[in-house]
């Protein structure tokens, strides 16, 4: 009577469930620029296994590694525009737009892995992640790698006056630019990626880094020397796009955030074993000298790096300083 056909509303019906099974799938693009065997690479694989389980697979996370996608100078550009819902860029990266995160950079800030766990967990964390959340960049937490070694090309690096005249790599912070000049050393501000082949043609003859980024990055084929030096830590901010998060539901949200915990927690504590496992790999391949600075060299080095402090204060602010002094020696 009314022009009604029930096998066109079966159709429809059936119909309208495919399109919504659609629109529930949520695929998080992770980008990032370390190996897959790397703290970050590991924590990656963690968080997507934790919230595909944890979704039965209505929000999948697609992990491009190596700078396979991005690299570390259009990262946070391509987070920004929603291209990537995910990046880890190490906390160094944001110094730029964000002055205060410099203070993780400090030489010599953290003696312990208890004291960056209470920097991130802490006021400074807290601090941190409060003036990201003002911006199209959403900050999940922190990720952790380990402190940072010197390598070097033909001179070890044992005293300070072994930097002199040699020309460095090194990441966006000017706290690590100026790092490198309280050393009387020049640098060159040059994509992780491609710091292999700059090495490799001489165009530096040294760089700061993990050694687990070291050995996954073959960085010891280019260097003779490496320093067990420990005057920096390199950790990680996890980001994700305000508008892609906003459009998320509670449950997915929360999902995603308890997942973001329990992988953080996870790296926490493997993060100290991949760097000793790439450390005894690096000792395996005969092709590097590796030294470690004992308690005398160590304080001569903190001490030519102390003006760093004062110069870094006037961007990070005193309160954020006084902070970092209560947590650590
Ligand atoms: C670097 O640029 O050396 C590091 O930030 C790479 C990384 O993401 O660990």
């Amino acid at each position: 009577v009314f022009g009604f056909d029930l096998r066109d509303t079966v159709q429809t019906l059936e119909y309208d469930d495919e399109q919504e099974g659609l629109e529930d799938q949520v695929v998080i693009k992770f980008s990032h620029v370390t190996s897959e065997h790397t703290p970050k690479g590991l924590a990656a694989r963690k968080f997507a296994e934790l919230v595909e389980e944890r979704t039965n697979g209505t929000v999948s996370v697609e992990i491009y590694a190596n700078g396979a996608l991005y690299n570390d100078q259009d990262e946070q550009q391509a987070l920004k525009e929603n291209r990537v819902q995910m990046i880890a860029p190490a906390t160094s990266k944001l110094t730029s737009e964000y002055p205060g995160f410099q203070i993780l950079d400090l030489p010599y800030a953290f003696s312990s892995y208890e004291e960056v766990r209470k920097a991130y967990e802490g006021t400074i964390g807290r601090t941190l992640l409060a003036e990201l959340n003002k911006s199209e960049m959403r900050g999940m937490g922190f990720w952790y790698n380990g402190f940072k070694q010197m390598t070097s090309t033909s001179e070890s690096l044992l005293h300070p006056s072994d930097f002199e005249r040699m020309h460095f790599r090194r990441m966006p912070s000017p706290v690590i630019e100026r790092q490198f000049q309280a050393l009387d050393a020049s640098t060159s501000l040059l994509p992780f990626n491609k710091t292999y082949e700059n090495l490799h043609v001489e165009f530096i003859n040294g760089q700061e880094n993990t050694t687990s980024n070291i050995y996954t990055k073959k960085l010891y084929e280019t260097q003779d020397h490496l320093t067990i030096s420990n005057h920096g830590y390199l950790g990680y901010i996890v980001l994700t796009n305000e508008t892609f998060w906003k459009n998320l539901s509670d449950e997915q949200r929360e999902i995603i955030e308890t997942s973001m915990e329990d992988a953080t927690e996870w790296i926490r504590r493997h993060s100290i074993e991949t760097n000793d496992a790439h450390l005894r790999e690096l000792k395996r391949t005969d092709s590097i000298s590796i030294h470690y600075l004992n308690q005398e060299q160590q304080n001569i080095w903190r001490q030519a790096l102390e003006p760093v402090y004062i110069e870094t204060e006037a961007f990070v602010g005193r309160e954020l300083m006084q902070e970092l002094d209560q947590i650590t020696d």
